[in-house]
């Protein structure tokens, strides 16, 4: 069966996808129909692996995702009740990301292309984010959108202007916002990774009770810097402040300074129709009813997708790959995986 004409351009998709995700801590796979609904999905977040040393160590996740990730692609397609043969591609995240995971995925992904004679599509993990809100049944925005993609290792404001056409507003100057989260709690004496479980601590605790620095709040542009702030939770923890209302000031401190961001990211983007909000830290219910407040105030729907998809998945990944065939812009088999990878350096062609 030919799923997809050769040619670039539009092009109808009648057969599902296998997406993969292997360019961190989470080893993923899932298998979507054609129009994007989830056949079936599988995830192993390595946490255990790394909670001994604090933090992702590249060499065990790439172990990690080559003893897990074979098991798991036949488990998806198993469920899914669709062959190799029936695919119309296989998508894989190819970049950004920790190099040995990139291998370990891509590669796999580009055996099974190979084998099958299907077409492979290298993600970009940035541009997966950031598209996974156009899933069916989601918010579907129109483009262009403003997109705020904050998770452990990016903290960026992008103007999504349509698939493979993106330009950056604002970055990190220092830590992303993942980062002073899990920093932050470490500090707090809670477990790696903290953003959730600082999120839950904050909850018992009054988010005016110590006052913290808001860096960069109301300064022009929309870059962010969180490493002041990390350094006046360790403050506050040397001085002995309650636990749980340094955990609430904290997440406090950071919602207001992403809204505050997100709001000179929309002057600059006076057409955008919609305020997305993704990456893992998107979850964080303070920092989403932040965004949401700026959204109705700039007259602009607020969108996120639920937190599920908001951390690292591979439905993400092949709905990403999915985009990308249907507008006819598969990859080639000998990409290769790039450890960094700026989404305008994406190609929309
Ligand atoms: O997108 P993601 O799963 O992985 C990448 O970094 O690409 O994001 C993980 C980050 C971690 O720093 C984690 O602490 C943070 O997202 N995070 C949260 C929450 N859930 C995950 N931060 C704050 N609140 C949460 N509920
Ligand atoms: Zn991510």
């Amino acid at each position: 069966m030919n799923k997809r004409a050769p040619t670039a351009g539009p092009e109808a998709v009648s057969a599902p996808i296998l997406g993969i995700e292997t360019s961190c801590d989470e080893t993923a796979a899932a298998v979507l129909s054609a129009d994007g609904v989830v056949l079936a999905e599988a995830g192993h977040s390595q946490l255990q692996e790394h909670a001994r040393f604090g933090g992702v160590v590249p060499e065990v996740a790439a172990r990690a995702h080559l003893s897990r990730l074979p098991a798991m692609v036949a488990d998806v397609m198993r469920r899914a009740g669709v062959a190799f043969s029936d695919l119309c591609g296989v998508a894989a995240t190819a970049g950004p990301g920790l190099i040995g995971g990139l291998v370990v995925g891509s590669s796999f992904g580009k055996g099974v292309a190979l084998a099958h004679a299907l077409p492979f599509v290298p993600v970009n993990h940035l541009e997966a984010h950031a598209l996974t809100v156009l899933m069916p049944g989601l918010g579907e925005p129109a483009f262009p959108y403003l997109l705020l993609l904050v998770s452990g290792g990016h903290c960026q404001c992008v103007a999504v202007l349509g698939l493979g056409r993106y330009r950056r507003l604002g970055t990190t100057l220092d830590d992303a916002v993942g980062e002073a989260f899990d920093k932050s709690a470490k500090l707090l004496g809670l477990p790696w990774p903290g953003g959730p479980a600082l999120e839950q601590l904050a909850k018992l605790g009054d988010p005016a009770a110590i006052p913290l620095p808001r860096p960069l709040l109301g300064r022009p542009g929309c870059d962010f810097s969180f490493s002041g702030l990390k350094t006046a939770v360790a403050r506050a923890v040397a001085q002995g402040g309650r636990r749980e209302d340094i955990a609430a000031s904290f997440q406090a401190a950071v919602a207001a300074v992403l809204a505050d961001r997100a709001r000179h990211a929309l002057r600059l983007m006076p057409d955008a129709t919609a305020l997305v909000v993704a990456g893992g830290v998107a979850a964080n219910a303070a920092v989403r009813q932040a965004l949401a407040g700026e959204a109705l105030r700039a007259g602009v729907a607020q969108e996120a997708p639920p937190p599920r998809l908001c951390g690292d998945n591979a439905v993400m990944v092949a709905w990403a790959g999915l985009l990308r065939l249907r507008a006819g812009l598969s990859g080639a088999v000998d990409f290769a995986p790039r450890p960094r990878w700026p989404l305008s350096e994406m190609t929309c062609a």
